[in-house]
């Protein structure tokens, strides 16, 4: 196990591994000590130790959460990143429940028994600081769009005060748990809107003061830093990393 770096000896599972925020948390919690456990629907998840898992599935879940503590004797960090955002999940008026309720399971559940079954091995620790825990929600948990995703933007904000509900009940027992909000990341889906209607993907960027989308490195230092002592005194946040988005009124020219 390394000695070196800002998560140093700490066991990290990141759900959601292999996806764009996953991968990238994967490489900068390892480049930073970690031992990092990658869970992911996809076989090849990056990480010291890959692990095949539905996260909305409550056997499937405990089970990781066991075997990550059978193998490495301890587990530190939590990122509970995994998530969905199908095409079919729209406006109210358009999306089908089946829709509302697959995402809900992936997007909202899926975080509950993550913290359900994780946190127990968290709060086995010795110490005052015994773990943290950061959720992903979104900017979307915190404002509306008329470019609607309904349960999409539902589930984030039952993430967001789940969160809230975890990090206030634990706080006097050593484990943090923080809600990571990103703006909109360039990710291979929002680079295919950009190609394939520019217009569409325009209307967007004009919404962020800084004028661009973040990049998945940029979501995973702010994983970094709630991961890491420096944000011993941060839990029950909503930790927006969003290009100024949600401050925004009117942005630059
Ligand atoms: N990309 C963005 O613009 C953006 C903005 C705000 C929030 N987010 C959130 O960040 C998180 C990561 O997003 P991303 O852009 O990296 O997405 P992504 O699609 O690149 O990665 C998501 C990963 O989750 C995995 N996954 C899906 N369902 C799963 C399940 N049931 N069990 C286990 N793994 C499962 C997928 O296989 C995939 O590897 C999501 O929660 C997303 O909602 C993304």
């Amino acid at each position: 196990m390394a000695t070196n770096g800002r998560l140093a000896g700490r066991v990290c599972v990141v759900t959601g591994a292999s996806g764009g925020i996953g991968a990238a948390t994967v490489a900068v919690f390892q480049r930073e000590g970690a031992t990092v456990v990658g869970v992911d629907l996809d076989a090849d998840a990056p990480g010291d130790l890959a692990l095949v898992a539905d996260v909305a599935d409550e056997d499937q879940v405990q089970d990781t959460f066991q075997r990550v503590r059978d193998s490495y004797g301890h587990i530190d960090v939590l990122f509970n990143n995994a998530g969905i955002s199908p095409n079919d999940d729209a406006s109210v008026l358009d999306t089908a429940l089946e829709a509302w309720e697959r995402v809900q399971r992936v997007n909202l559940r899926s975080v509950f028994l993550c913290c359900k079954h994780g946190i127990p091995h968290l709060l086995d620790n010795e110490g005052p600081m015994s773990g943290s825990v950061i959720n992903t929600a979104s900017f979307v948990a915190v404002m509306g769009a008329a470019t609607s995703q309904i349960s999409y933007t539902a589930s984030k904000g039952g993430v967001l005060a789940l969160t809230r509900e975890l990090g206030v009940e634990f706080a006097r027992r050593g484990v943090r748990v923080n809600a990571l909000c990103p703006g909109p990341v360039d990710t291979p889906l929002l680079r295919e809107l950009f190609a394939k209607d520019p217009e569409k993907a325009a209307r967007r960027l004009v919404h962020v003061p800084m004028g661009r989308f973040a990049r998945a490195e940029e979501i995973a230092n702010a994983a970094l830093f709630l991961a890491s002592d420096e944000s011993s005194f941060v839990t029950a946040s909503t930790f927006l990393v969003d290009g100024g988005l949600s401050a925004a009124y009117t942005t630059p020219l």
